[in-house]
This record gives C-alpha cells, sequence and structure tokens, in this order.
C-alpha cells in the first residue's frame, strides 16, 4: 500500500523526533515519496538538513520564509496520507481546536485525506484530562492514533509516553492507506502446504511457506474483512486475523468445509498434497524394519469440496504449474471456481518459497490475464481488487 505513495511526515518538537529520521527513512524504503514539514522547536531537535538527505526535499518549516507561496496548502494537496511522529502535547491541542498555528498544524487542517498522529510526551501530560479530552477528540474526527507505547522516557522516567517505534506507525499507514472496501466482509484463506505422516516423526510434504496465502489474508485483514487463515505455516503476526493451525489435508479439509458456508469468499492458496500414506505406522519406522514401498491413497479436494456446496462464497483457487499453462485452464473449466490463480512454479522468482509471485488469471471460461512478477503483497492486493470487481459484477441490481 505504501509504494508510490505520496505521505507527508510532520514532525514535532519532542525528543522523539530524533527517530522521525528513521521513519523518513523506512517510509523512502518502502517505496513511497515522503516531503516533510517541521515546527520551529521539531528542528531544535532533529536537522532539517537531515530530512532533506533522506527524502531529497527540503522540510518546510516557516510558512512565510518558504519559497512557495502557500507551502501548507501546497503540501496537502500533493499529499495522500499526513502522518505526524512525534505528535506533541501541543500538537495534539491545535489539532483538536482546529487551530492552524505553525507549518505543521496548517498543513494537517488543510488536508482532507487520513491522518495518522503518533503522539510523544511525559506519562502526566498523556493523562492529563485535557490531553485525554483531545485525543478523544481528534479520534471522534476520524484521526488516526498510534501509540503511545510505555518504557523509558526523556530525563530518566519510565511510563507511558514514548512514541510508536517507526516499523508501527508504517503499520498503522499502510492500514490508513488500505481502501477499507472488504468491510462486513467474511474471508477464508488456507495457506502453506500440508503433511502427511508416513510415521509419528517422517511426513510427506512441500515447499509452500505460506507466504501468499499470508498475503492474500493480511491484505484482506488491512482493508477491513473478518479473516479466518487455516495454515499449516508461521501465520502472519496480525491480530486482526483469526488463526487456525492444521497439519493434515486432512485436518485442513475439516477446518476449510466447517467454516465455508459462512463465509463470502474463500481463496484457496495451500499446496495440499494429493496423496498421502495410506496407512501410517504408529511408531518410528526402523531402517532394519525395512520398507519397500509406501502405499498412497488421495487425499480430500478441499477445492471441490467447497466448490460443491449448496450455499458456497465466491471460490479463488490456484493452481501451481510447472511450464505451460493448459492444465490451469482446465482446472478452471472444471473445478467449479470463480477465479484461479496460476503460477508457474518452475519461473525464477514464482511459486515456492519466494517474497514474489508471476501469475495468470484464469476465468471459468478459459480467458487468461497475464500480471507481471509483483511482490506476493502486491498480487494480493490486486487480486482483492479482482475479487472486489467480480463480486460487483455478481451482485443482482
Ligand atoms: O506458500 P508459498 O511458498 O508462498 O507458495 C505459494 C504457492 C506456490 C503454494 C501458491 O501460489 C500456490 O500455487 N498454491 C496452490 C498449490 C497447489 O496445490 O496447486 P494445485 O494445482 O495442485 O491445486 C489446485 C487448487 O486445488 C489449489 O487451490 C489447491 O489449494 C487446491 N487443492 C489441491 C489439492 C487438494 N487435495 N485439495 C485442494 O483444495
Amino acid at each position: 500500500m505504501i509504494a508510490s505513495r505520496r505521505i507527508v511526515l510532520g514532525v514535532t518538537g519532542g525528543i522523539a523526533a530524533y527517530k522521525a529520521a528513521a521513519l523518513a527513512r523506512a517510509l523512502v524504503l518502502a517505496g513511497a515519496e515522503v516531503r516533510t514539514v517541521m515546527t520551529d522547536s521539531a528542528t531544535r531537535f532533529l536537522g532539517p538538513a537531515t530530512l532533506a538527505a533522506i527524502t531529497g526535499t527540503r522540510p518546510v518549516v516557516d510558512l512565510f520564509d518558504d519559497p512557495a507561496v502557500s507551502p501548507h496548502t501546497d503540501l496537502a494537496a500533493w499529499a495522500d496520507l499526513v502522518v505526524i511522529a512525534p505528535a506533541t502535547t501541543a500538537t495534539l491541542a491545535r489539532l483538536a481546536a482546529g487551530l492552524s498555528s505553525d507549518a505543521v498544524s496548517a498543513t494537517v487542517i488543510a488536508f482532507a485525506g487520513p491522518v495518522v498522529l503518533a503522539p510523544a510526551m511525559h506519562t502526566e501530560m498523556w493523562e492529563h484530562p485535557a490531553t485525554v479530552r483531545n485525543v478523544a477528540t481528534l479520534r471522534d474526527d476520524g484521526y488516526r492514533i498510534v501509540g503511545p507505547a510505555a518504557g523509558p522516557l526523556a530525563g530518566g522516567d519510565v511510563g507511558i509516553g514514548r512514541m510508536a517505534e517507526p516499523d508501527d506507525i508504517v503499520s498503522a499507514i499502510d492500514a490508513a492507506l488500505a481502501p477499507g472496501d472488504l468491510e462486513g466482509l467474511r474471508v477464508l484463506v488456507d495457506a502453506g502446504g500440508t503433511r502427511e505422516p508416513i510415521d509419528p516423526v517422517r511426513y510427506i510434504g512441500n515447499r509452500s511457506s505460506g507466504k501468499m496465502g499470508n498475503a492474500i489474508a493480511r491484505a484482506a485483514a488491512r482493508r477491513g474483512a473478518a479473516v479466518t487463515l487455516v495454515t499449516t505455516a508461521e501465520p502472519p503476526d496480525d491480530d486482526r486475523i483469526e488463526v487456525v493451525p492444521v497439519e493434515t489435508a486432512q485436518e485442513m479439509a475439516e477446518a476449510m468445509w466447517r467454516r465455508a458456508p459462512e463465509v463470502d469468499v474463500a481463496v484457496l492458496a495451500a499446496a495440499v498434497a494429493d496423496f498421502r500414506p495410506a496407512r501410517p505406522a504408529d511408531r518410528k519406522l526402523r531402517r532394519t524394519d525395512g520398507l519397500e514401498a509406501v502405499p498412497l491413497e488421495p487425499t480430500p479436494d478441499i477445492l471441490r469440496g467447497i466448490a460443491e456446496m449448496p450455499e458456497r462464497p465466491f471460490l479463488v483457487g490456484f493452481a501451481a504449474q510447472v511450464g505451460d499453462l493448459a492444465g490451469a485452464v482446465d482446472k478452471a473449466r472444471s473445478k467449479g471456481v470463480d477465479l484461479l490463480v496460476a503460477n508457474d512454479v518452475s519461473k525464477e522468482g514464482s511459486g515456492f518459497g519466494t517474497d514474489t509471485n508471476e501469475v495468470v488469471l484464469v476465468a471459468p471460461d478459459g480467458a487468461t490475464e497475464t500480471w507481471p512478477l509483483l511482490a506476493k503483497d502486491e498480487v494480493a492486493e490486486r487480486l482483492w481488487d479482482r475479487i472486489v470487481a467480480l463480486r460487483g459484477e455478481e451482485a443482482p441490481t
């Protein structure tokens, strides 16, 4: 969500201003275009030259000395999002009262889009009734507030009031930029590779890391959906996602089939084993036992099971292909999905374990659309854009 977005970083006068440099850098590294605005007192804590070097443009500090005629409205017109970090007690009070008495507050008041505030101050100031009132007003006005956290404060004190860490502010910005178009939707995702036991310590498995499914679950949660992720892999660190850990295809099938009738959209990104040992040993097999063959039997087809439900959700399957797409087109036609996402897992940067993926969307009528190699997060965002559009087409008028 942050890549290519225009973010104005406002810095106000507190000791946490030094962390604004790290935040600016994290935003630039995430691909955002960043411009900055500082209050006079912020410049006592952090040199404008530092922010200029990190972002490539000079901060606006003085509305009258700046070469632009109206720097605060220029910034406001340019930005997709404004973040104030740190936001001091005085800044919160100004914004709650609608005052535009410095470059930072003037920019915020001139801006109509999402604003993220990262307060930082001493515990007594954060807990003062006036600040509590101002924060409540700001929340009512639609400002998003991240932190403060508890920990060591300036002057050797310890308590609540530390500015949130730059990574947490980046996550809050990411969430604030998400469209929110999945609000009210229930989403079920599966991820990871199933493990089919041969004996209590050995299994048949595959190289799925769960990254693709995690990205889909995260993007859906960011956009407001209630998400359940059934997974064999390490889930994302996101408390908006309900995680159901499973191991085998059977467990995954039971978890998915139980929930599928109650959701609006199901996305099956897991690499489910097609076969499992027919008679797993109940004790560890020893070399000396000898083992000529492991007889296999088919696992349940989770996708087909959902496709055949009388009340089924909008259904998106994945297809791991090697080489050509013919198999994926057949799967899209025969498996009863609304959309199939095919990836050539033999391609560099695609498929198992990578952070990127090159996918081809296949419609049930066999029509295809190829996307370039993208970060899995970006594939997930685009996939949700497409699901929203396709569900919109299906909705009765
Ligand atoms: O987890 P990563 O490391 O990020 O890798 C991502 C991925 C390569 C695993 C993912 O992008 C992907 O391709 N997932 C589907 C892998 C797969 O099993 O493809 P398939 O063509 O064998 O299966 C087709 C569809 O049927 C899939 O949606 C699969 O989840 C589903 N299926 C398969 C077998 C089975 N018994 N039950 C199923 O529901």
